[in-house]
């Protein structure tokens, strides 16, 4: 719903309904782990902080998003076999002052590429920023899927809710996912680095809003 101003009483208020219209992802990546391995096989570095906050562009909502996800950080709720990841960020307005009591809700397929589109609506949940605007969430790294017959790279989908702010609705993407150069809505401006982490990986992305 980009562009819609909607208070967080109006997010909380959302119903479950929604989450009855079951969308399927047809066709996924065989093997994500391999995804995950020509990921991390790049050479990515993120950027020295430069001191400047420039908008977090808007990006299609696409067909799997489901309304009233619970608050929850960690997302991974069934135990999947997949690659850890730990994302985290800060949430900043233009002039790069932290925004805190803001809702940054995530969504994104499983290891398989496929979407949870039932009740437990694993792999999709909303946290609010603290003092330092500081959002986080630990998930796997999500499968690809196919839209017709091109593999979408891994992506994270998100809003942000803020009062009286339009909701922020977008995508984050990897560096040296090799599908990036095929997908139209990837850029580089929202595409961040996988870093190996412990068994893991971590990711950062910070979003500023308008
Ligand atoms: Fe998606």
């Amino acid at each position: 719903m980009p562009g819609d101003v909607i208070t967080r009483r109006g997010f909380m208020g959302l119903t479950l309904g929604a989450a009855s219209t079951a969308l399927t992802a047809c066709a996924r990546d065989s093997d994500p782990m391999t995804s995950v391995d020509a990921i991390l096989a790049g050479t990515c570095e993120p950027p020295p902080p430069d001191g400047t906050c420039t908008v977090t562009a808007q990006d299609i909502e696409g067909p799997y998003y489901l309304p009233a996800s619970p608050e929850r950080s960690e997302l991974d709720t069934v135990g999947d076999e997949g690659v850890a990841l730990a994302l985290s960020g800060v949430v900043t307005d233009a002039s790069c002052t932290p925004l805190l009591d803001t809702i940054v809700e995530v969504w994104h397929a499983d290891p398989s590429g496929a979407y949870d589109n039932s009740p437990t609506m694993n792999y999709r949940g909303w946290v609010r920023t603290g003092v330092e605007g500081i959002y986080a969430f630990t998930t796997l790294v999500p499968g690809r899927y196919l839209n017709g017959d091109t593999l979408r790279p891994s992506h994270i989908h998100f809003k942000v809710w803020r009062d009286g702010a339009p909701v922020l609705t977008s995508q984050i993407y990897f560096a040296d996912d090799p599908q990036l150069d095929d997908d139209p809505w990837a850029e580089p401006a929202r595409t961040v680095c996988l870093e190996r982490d412990g068994e893991g990986v971590s990711a950062v992305f910070d979003i500023t809003l308008a």
